[in-house]
């Protein structure tokens, strides 16, 4: 359950101050993910968000620890979304804005199907929303449906789930 989850991170999370910048908390998931009840608790919460979907897309990096659990708890497979120049071609790929300079991330055009597709998007952490808006524009440009987006974890005061509702259309539910 999500009570469940949300226990687990309360009690296994690690906060580390000043880091990556000084003035900012950096809310360390893995040492909940590292214990056998909070990775079951978490993979648990976030395979009921997934349920439906016939395929999951982890993105890079840390969406990866959950999106072949949550996979296989579920019978379905998996899609890693990766940060740009990482798969071979052909890829359909994404450019975004960060705070400072700009990402890529990718899928790949060949070897898989994603048109047509109901694919759940799961992730670590929410900020401000950049990672979920693109992975879920990149997704619909591969002419997949976006069943969902999970993470752990959503920080708050970053406007991120506000971002993904104004950029994705509110009719793609955010969890967490
Ligand atoms: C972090 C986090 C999310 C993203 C959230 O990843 O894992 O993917 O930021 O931020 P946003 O909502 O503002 O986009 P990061 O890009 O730092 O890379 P990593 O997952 O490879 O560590
Ligand atoms: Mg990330």
């Amino acid at each position: 359950s999500v009570h469940r989850a949300r226990a687990a991170i309360t009690r296994h999370i690690r906060l580390v101050e000043d880091f990556p910048s000084p003035g900012i908390a950096f809310k360390d998931l893995t040492p909940v993910l590292a214990d056998p009840d909070g990775l079951d608790a978490v993979v648990a919460a976030l395979a009921e968000y997934c349920a439906g979907a016939d395929l999951i897309a982890g993105i890079d990096a840390r969406g990866f620890l959950v999106g072949g659990a949550i996979a296989r708890e579920l019978g379905v497979g998996v899609v890693a979304v990766r940060k740009g120049g990482k798969l071979p071609p052909p890829v359909i790929g994404v450019d975004y804005q960060l705070e400072y300079g700009s990402a890529r991330l990718e899928v790949p055009a060949a070897g898989i199907t994603l048109r047509g597709r109901s694919v759940a998007v799961v992730d670590d952490v929410l900020a401000t929303g950049g990672t979920l808006i693109a992975t879920g524009k990149l997704l619909a440009e591969a002419g997949a449906r976006v069943h969902g987006l999970s993470v752990i974890m959503e920080l708050d005061g970053m406007g991120g789930r506000e971002a993904v509702a104004a950029g994705l259309g509110a009719d793609v539910p955010v969890h967490n």
